[in-house]
């Protein structure tokens, strides 16, 4: 028996080192199994985060950036329900004051979200976060003291097309209240960071309306058509995606009309889905996309009656005359720097 369990020792080893062998073979297969079929990145992230923590919770914090006041804050009163009525304003803005508005006929069609992006809110979307702070303020454009009202109205006559809101009535009240609101939590006098508009760096060079051309038929015309005429509601209350030129779109006395204003909202915002974090355009396409849609027809105003100084025109206001010397073309296309270099010249003088 001794004999027989002593050469038996030998096998058994034999067997254990198999086995064990064999295991250590399915162990590995398993492991790159599953680095094929979930991905290197997650197995890597196990080891890097070891809390399996959310996207969300793992997104770095934007603590200066403005927020706008939580809706589920709005006050269950008089005063709540004129909030919440701006906002619907400002968001279906054609439903009440479009072409076919349940309340007046007064714009054309197009929503003040179409431009103040998520009703007014979102950072870099040109959106209210500085309007209760700054307003009533002076406006070199009509050369006068500004309020919130006259404000909105400007909107509505070039950006809209359309006719200015009585100050009295109850829909410049509710738009007012919702601006307001949203500015509460600002001081007097300032701008939050994401306020407004990025501001892009000037190209060395006249913005080119034929490399805009090439991009628009890239990268917008799905949305907002081969004419720029955008895509209607099939309910005709509004558009789907607003028109960028045509007589549907803003006149030449909007905001979008001059070319900074426009490159800054695209680069941030356009195409649909980009933020001032994660752009989808270089500042040069920006700039490009501009100059070929504000080349494009657009219903005029009479604009007579701006910029009652004419040497406080911004460098990319389109219409003469100006003091500086430089030609309509210029100050349409860029390039921009000689312009702010020769102002600064003339301001140092006159000191
Ligand atoms: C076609 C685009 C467009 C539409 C539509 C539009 N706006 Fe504007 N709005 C602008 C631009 C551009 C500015 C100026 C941004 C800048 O100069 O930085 C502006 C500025 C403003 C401002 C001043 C913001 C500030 O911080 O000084 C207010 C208030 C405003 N708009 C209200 C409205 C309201 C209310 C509506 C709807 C009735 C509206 N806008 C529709 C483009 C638009
Ligand atoms: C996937 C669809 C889509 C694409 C692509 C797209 N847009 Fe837009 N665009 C929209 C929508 C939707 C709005 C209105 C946003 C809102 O109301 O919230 C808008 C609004 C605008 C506005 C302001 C409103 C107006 O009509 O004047 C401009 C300017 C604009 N887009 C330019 C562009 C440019 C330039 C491109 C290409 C670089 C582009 N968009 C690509 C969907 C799109």
């Amino acid at each position: 028996m001794e004999n027989h369990s002593l050469q038996d020792r030998p096998l058994i080893k034999m067997v254990i080192l198999v086995v064990v062998l064999v295991a250590i073979l399915l162990g590995l297969i398993g492991a790159l199994t599953t680095v094929i079929v979930i991905g290197p990145q997650t197995v890597i992230a196990w080891f890097v985060q070891p809390e399996h923590s959310s996207p969300v919770i793992a997104e770095k914090p934007k603590p200066d950036l403005w927020r706008p006041p939580a809706l589920s804050d709005v006050p269950e009163n008089e005063e709540g329900k004129l909030v919440e009525y701006g906002r619907e304003l400002i968001v279906r803005t054609s439903t009440y004051l479009g072409p076919n508005g349940s309340v007046q006929a007064m714009s054309n069609g197009m929503n003040c979200q179409n431009c103040h992006l998520d009703a007014g809110t979102k950072p870099f979307g040109n959106n209210y976060s500085a309007v209760a702070s700054t307003y009533p303020k002076f406006r070199a454009r009509s050369g006068t003291e500004e309020s919130i009202e006259k404000r909105v109205n400007d909107c509505f006559e070039r950006s809209l097309n359309g006719d200015a809101l009585a100050e009295d009535s109850h829909e410049m009240k509710a738009i007012v209240s919702y601006i307001h609101w949203l500015g509460k939590d600002v001081a007097k006098g300032k701008s939050p960071k994401g306020s407004g508009l990025v501001e892009l760096g000037f190209l060395d060079r006249p913005a080119s309306a034929e490399n805009g051309k090439l991009l628009y038929d890239q990268q917008c015309v799905v949305c907002h058509g081969k004419n720029g005429e955008g895509i209607a509601l099939a309910d005709n209350t509004g558009w789907q995606f607003p028109p960028l030129w045509g007589e549907g779109s803003y006149n030449h006395g909007a905001g979008l009309y001059r070319l900074s204003r426009f490159a800054g909202y695209v680069k941030a915002n356009m195409p649909l889905g980009a933020t001032y974090d994660a752009p989808i355009l270089t500042d040069e396409e920006a700039w490009d996309v501009a100059a070929y849609v504000n080349s494009m027809p657009r219903p005029t105003r009479n604009l007579s009656r701006d910029w009652p100084d004419i040497s406080k025109k911004p460098l990319d206001h389109p219409f003469g005359p100006y003091t500086d010397g430089f030609d309509e073309t210029q100050h349409k296309l860029g390039p921009f720097k000689p312009i702010q270099e020769k102002r600064k010249v003339i301001a140092n003088k006159s000191r």
